[in-house]
């Protein structure tokens, strides 16, 4: 079948909830994804930066393959002998005593805001279903009722209510925001959930010192400091989370995406016992939520970053994009953002053409991405990319971009 054929039944058969570029892919392999009639591409999404360890990584797939042949799916009502191991793995990882074990990303927000308002509850003491939790304009955290209630933008919120009550939205990056509402509402607030850098929303940077800021005065006001790290985390920053620019140690640690490299949906909540233990047996869960195979893949795919030094790549990559990207002479960049091997591209519309336009022509010529929002172009790639590679890849975005100018 040809792409053309793969596109018709997806628009036949599938509901119309995304607007996928016309690419239609069949393989992946580190950096690269071929489509159906076999053209090759450098993947500078990653799923969205699942895929930090690149596509179909040997180690990963091996931990897949072989756990799939024992024992995939136990559900929680028994014990099993990779969930353990695993927790033991992850929390020691990021410093944490306990792990809550998900799917989604969503899920794991959705974990994290019943984590913070049982702690309210029983810790804080806040009034039966008083407890507000702080979040901020511009937010994604996932496409839950709960979640899409803390949404700014109404793509994402709009024709979808009632919402879900006990949030105040406050501006990204505004400390003396956050100070009012804090010194207002103090004794109600259970928590403040904030990405470190806001990836759907174009990869929006705060300001240096903003996290650390912010952590201390939820400590002040005994508030958590919640970080959505579902998309910044897993070494995409350049750090193993992006709080450690800042040596900021959030009370809840949300992670998802690339914690299992892309390969299965695993997402998890890490905190320490006193926030972590007032959430009782059978008082939340999933019947997925830690499941062998899942396990297996997580451990592995944490492995991976640490053994490729992943970290320090997205670094030291991250500084040659930003380098290469701000010295291309192009009337349409407005501007080039970001951290580690997360940046953007903020593109100047103009004749008539905006950002998707560029991302077909990178496309047309072997690089794939997607606009966020109309004029920003987010570019992932896998964090295993070699530098050689990724030198070629900056080439097609640069050809493909100064193509508009003439
Ligand atoms: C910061 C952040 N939080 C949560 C989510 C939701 O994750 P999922 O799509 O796995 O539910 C995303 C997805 O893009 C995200 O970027």
């Amino acid at each position: 079948m040809k792409s053309t054929e793969f596109i018709a039944l997806e628009t036949e058969y599938g509901a119309h909830n995304y607007h996928p570029l016309p690419v239609v892919l069949a393989r992946g392999k580190g950096p690269y994804v071929w489509d159906v009639e076999g053209k090759k591409y450098f993947d500078f999404l990653s799923a969205y930066s699942a895929v930090n360890q690149g596509h179909c990584h040997p180690k990963i797939v091996k931990a897949l393959t072989e756990q799939a042949k024992l024992l995939c799916l136990t559900s929680r009502a028994f014990y099993n002998d990779t969930l353990g191991p695993y927790e033991e793995y992850v929390t020691r990882f990021f410093g944490y005593e306990k792990v809550l074990a998900m799917n989604t990303g969503a899920e794991a927000v959705e974990t994290a805001l019943k984590l913070a308002r049982r702690w309210g509850y029983v810790e804080k003491n806040i009034p039966e279903d008083q407890a507000l939790i702080i979040c901020c304009e511009g937010n994604f955290h996932g496409r839950t009722i709960t979640v899409i209630s803390m949404s700014t933008d109404p793509s994402s919120y709009a024709g979808f209510g009632p919402f879900t009550p006990g949030f105040i939205k406050i501006p990204y990056d505004d400390v003396p925001a956050l100070e009012k509402v804090l010194t207002e509402y103090g004794p109600r607030i259970a928590g403040f959930l904030v990405e470190p850098i806001q990836g759907e929303a174009g990869v929006r940077m705060p300001h240096q010192g903003y996290l650390k800021k912010c952590a201390a005065l939820c400590k002040d006001h005994n508030v958590l400091f919640i970080a959505d790290e579902v998309q910044t985390g897993i070494a995409r920053t350049g750090k193993r989370i992006c709080c450690d620019h800042e040596g900021v140690h959030p009370d809840i640690l949300i992670l998802g995406k690339a914690i299992s490299g892309g390969v299965l949906p695993v997402s998890a909540v890490l905190a320490n016992n006193d926030i972590m233990l007032t959430i009782k047996p059978g008082e939340h869960g999933s019947t997925f939520g830690g499941f062998p195979l899942a396990c297996k893949v997580a451990q592995a795919a944490l492995e991976v970053v640490e053994e490729e030094k992943l970290a320090e790549k997205a670094a030291y990559l991250g500084e040659i994009v930003r380098n290469f990207l701000s010295a291309i002479p192009s009337k349409r960049i407005e501007q080039v953002r970001g951290q580690g091997l997360l940046n953007a591209i903020v593109i100047k519309p103009q004749d008539g053409t905006e950002a998707w336009d560029v991302c077909m022509t990178m496309a047309k010529n072997g690089v794939l991405a997607k606009p966020t929002h109309q004029h920003i172009i987010r570019l992932a790639p896998p964090l295993v990319i070699k530098e050689s590679q990724l030198m070629q890849a900056l080439e097609i975005i640069k050809a493909s971009i100064l193509s508009f100018d003439t």
